[in-house]
This record gives C-alpha cells, structure tokens and sequence, in this order.
C-alpha cells in the first residue's frame, strides 16, 4: 500500500477527493489529480459517466455521492458510505460551499466543527456574541446501529445564524459524526419544523493538511447562491487561522493532554470514540 498511513481507519472507508463536478471534460486520456494521504490520484469519468480512479497503474475503488467523490484506498471498504438522507430533499438547496485547504489535522477540524463554545468569541456578531456565552446542557450519544455520534438538543443565542437571519434568535442544533473526518450539523431553518444541513467532508492529504468541502442543504427562497457561499466561507475564514495556529497539528487523545473545557461534551465523546476505534492517522502520540 503506498499512502503514509497503514491507519484502516482511513484505509478501508470512503473518502472524500472533491467535488464531481471536477470531472466535467475528463476523460481515461485527460483525467484530473487529486491528492490523497501523500499521494496524486488520477480520476476521471468514464465513456458511460462513471467515475474511475487510478493511482499509478492500480485501479481504485471509487464512487460519486452527494455531489462528492469518494475513494476507498484499500478498495475493500467495511462498510457503505453513510446515508445523507436530506441530499437532494423537497425544497432543499444544495450548494456546494467550495473547498478550503486547512494545514491541522482533519481530526481537528472536526472536533472544532463540533464545538459551540466558541462561537461567541471566533464568530462574534455572526454565530453568537457577548455576554451569551452559556452552552446549555446537551445530549450526546453514538447510535448502536451505525456507529455514529449525535449530538441533539443543543441551543445557542445567535445574533445571525446564516445568510438569511439578521435578527437575534436562540437557534436549535443538532450535530452528527458520520466518520473521523466528516460531520454534518442542523440548525433552525425558515420553514418551520425543518432544519438546514450543513456537512464538513474532509479530504486528508496527510496527517497535518486537510482540504475541507462544505455542502449546504438548506431551505431559503432568498439568498443567492453567492451570498450563501460567502457566509459560510467568512464563518470558515474565522476558524481557518486558529485551527492552523495550534501548537501541535496533531490530535492528542490521550486523558489529560488538553484539558477539556465546559461545554465540549461532543469533543470528550469524539475523542473517546477515535480511541476505541484505534484512530492513529491525524492523531499526536503521547510523549
Ligand atoms: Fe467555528
């Protein structure tokens, strides 16, 4: 196997290369390159429209879904890709949000994603703002069925929670882990009893560098597409230069190598479920 990791965590799932739509205009002879855990990928789509992967002269396992293409490098995946079941629904927007490369582990990345804490002081004025700073107790559980981590009845004053909000609001979340480096959040929507999607899928080009896609499945007869493409890169801008500015890229998931803070039930529970799972890849050994 020639990828930097041995990590079956990575090897054996799916993982995401970029959007399908770079497959536009390829072909066997003019395929794109992606980047995958250290090295280049060629893919392509086929004479009947079916995406394909090569990675030297080895073929790999690949698959188009969500808008998204994704490769298992083992080409022996333990599983299917998770079910998005909001893609493509009734009334729902799909807008692919572009594609940021982010130098930390992707294991950070996500558990940022999953932390509401910060919202206030990162994302002031747009996520939530001073003196709301409580996180109001929580519930987190990972579903026997799928192995998943879901995060439910989460609550956040937020002065305005997308592109379509400009008044304050206490806005609902519910936050689900998919795999180690994807996630997808919902939030409080304009059509009432339904919530948007938001998925972070990352695509790991080594165990410090990530490019991070973001799909939005939302309800909104107003904004266009620019205007929600460029709220959620500002949000995404906020993160970047923190995420980048850790002292150690990697992950550490051992007890008390940072000491958690209030509010972080997800990020104890992420933490604890890559542990079980035997998560190296993105992950800084303890010393
Ligand atoms: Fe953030």
């Amino acid at each position: 196997m020639p990828f930097i990791t041995d990590d079956p965590n990575m090897l054996d799932d799916w993982l995401v290369v970029g959007p399908s739509t770079t497959l536009a205009g390829s072909s066997d002879a003019q395929p794109r390159t992606t980047r995958l855990l250290g090295e280049t990928l060629h893919v392509w789509s086929d004479a009947a429209g079916a995406p394909q992967c090569r990675l030297g002269t080895q073929t790999l396992a690949i698959q188009s879904r969500y808008g998204y293409l994704w490769v298992c490098p083992s080409g022996k995946p333990t599983r299917p890709l998770f079910d998005v079941p909001e893609y493509g629904g009734p009334g729902r927007r799909m807008v692919d949000c572009g594609s940021i490369g982010v130098a930390v582990s992707g294991l950070r990345v996500i558990e940022n994603f999953l932390d509401m804490a910060h919202f206030p002081f990162v994302h002031a004025g747009f996520l939530g703002k001073v003196p709301h700073t409580e996180v109001a107790k929580y519930q987190v559980q990972v579903d026997p069925a799928t192995q998943e981590i879901w995060a439910t009845d989460c609550r956040f004053w937020q002065p305005r929670a997308s592109a379509a909000h400009d008044s304050g609001a206490e806005v609902t979340y519910k936050y689900r882990v998919m795999q180690p480096l994807t996630a997808m959040l919902y939030k409080s929507s304009h059509r009432a009893g339904e919530l948007d999607a938001i998925a972070l899928f990352l695509q790991p080009l080594d165990d410090e560098h990530v490019i991070a896609h973001t799909l939005l499945a939302c309800y909104d007869d107003t904004s266009t597409d620019a205007e929600l493409i460029a709220f959620q890169q500002t949000i995404f801008g906020q993160d970047k230069p923190i995420l980048e500015n850790h002292a150690f890229k990697r992950m550490p998931l051992e007890g008390r190598a940072e000491t958690p803070t209030r509010g972080d039930t997800t990020s104890v529970t992420y933490r604890r479920w890559l542990r079980e799972r035997g998560m190296r890849f993105g992950v800084r050994e303890a010393a």
